[in-house]
């Protein structure tokens, strides 16, 4: 059985596109393997959040990660700052990252070009911590988007130079986690590319059934086909991309045929679509805000899996110290 780690970041809250492109998958993995999540609270701090923000996102991003399934009894599910044993992992590799690696990386640069007036040290070691979060449970396997890549290439890089180091086979080379032909991309509401934070194109799991009216009736559409099976375009494409996730086949296919006799019309494609939407996500926006206002089963929860994760962690750190040559007297 592999052991597989995903690291989350603490901020933002899940759209639909994490929510199809990640989530779901991360429901079938936790069912076949040994599965760590963690919520990346220590690498939030890169940043800045104040410590009402720090607290609040951790909360709300635990929440919607137990609200859309996850599930505590099958995976351990923390809070990266709770395991400490991370930290101390994080110092002894950072002995062995160079200078020179981690500022030719390229979030790191684009981070000294976007935020110049605060170009901190844990920015530079991002890629460590994020190594010593893999690498303390000697995870072998990790699901990453094309942004992590890089990052996931240096914690490979690191295991290895440690193994080399110390004439060991410790640490397995975290190999990417692959979701295959699973891995579904969402497209956002403005005719082009995925649903993500950045493009401000997406519908968030929170999100009341008004916004989520409101935003669909805008998205973005075309002047309609003009003969009989015109070709699509990509932002009429993108609808019935998003139809077919959330509506059933026989509604896609109404639509789908309306379009091919040149008979559609937008509004009641995006009318559907909308109530689809609110359908598909209000039992799990409730699910959320219940979760949320749990303290006492989040505290279980982020308790549980803390235990799990620093039996497994201090475990590591033991090892990795009596490796390196700390012993005592
Ligand atoms: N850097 C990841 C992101 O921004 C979050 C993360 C932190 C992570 N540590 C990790 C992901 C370890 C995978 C493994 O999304």
């Amino acid at each position: 059985m592999d052991t597989v780690l995903s690291g989350i970041r603490s901020t933002g809250n899940l759209h639909l596109g994490n929510y199809f492109g990640a989530v779901k998958n991360f429901l079938k993995m936790q069912e076949e393997n040994n599965c760590y999540f963690f919520i990346a609270d220590y690498h939030s701090l890169t940043t800045y959040p104040t410590p009402e923000n720090l607290h609040n996102s951790v909360k709300s991003v635990l929440a919607e990660y137990l609200a859309t399934g996850l599930d505590p009894e099958k995976s351990a599910i923390y809070v990266q700052s709770d395991v400490r044993e991370i930290t101390e992992l994080y110092l002894l590799l950072n002995m062995n990252a160079y200078v020179g690696e981690l500022e030719r990386t390229t979030s790191f640069k684009d981070k000294v070009r976007t935020q110049p007036n605060n170009v901190n040290a844990g920015l530079l070691t991002y890629p460590v911590l994020m190594a010593a979060d893999i690498l303390i449970h000697r995870s072998n396997k990790v699901p990453v988007g094309k942004d992590q890549e890089q990052n996931l290439e240096m914690a490979r890089k690191f295991a290895k130079r440690f193994n080399y180091m110390y004439k060991v086979d410790y640490f397995p080379e975290p190999q990417p986690y692959n979701f295959g032909e699973n891995l579904v991309k969402v497209p956002g509401l403005d005719g082009s590319g995925k649903m993500g934070k950045t493009a401000g194109n997406g519908i968030y799991l929170i999100d009341e059934d008004k916004i989520i009216q409101k935003k669909v009736m805008r998205a973005v559409t075309d002047s309609g086909p003009t003969e009989i099976n015109s070709p699509v375009s990509e932002p009429i494409k993108n609808l019935f991309t998003l139809m077919n996730l959330v509506s059933t086949a026989d509604t896609l296919d109404f639509f789908k045929e309306k379009y091919a006799n040149c008979e559609i019309r937008y509004g009641d494609l995006k009318k559907q679509l909308a109530e689809d939407i609110i359908k598909f996500v209000t039992p799990i926006r409730k699910n959320i805000l219940e979760i949320q206002g749990d303290t006492e089963y989040l505290r279980k929860v982020a308790k549980q899996g803390a235990e799990k994760a620093i039996e497994s962690a201090s475990k590591t750190v033991k090892e990795v110290r009596k490796i390196i040559g700390f012993r005592e007297f």
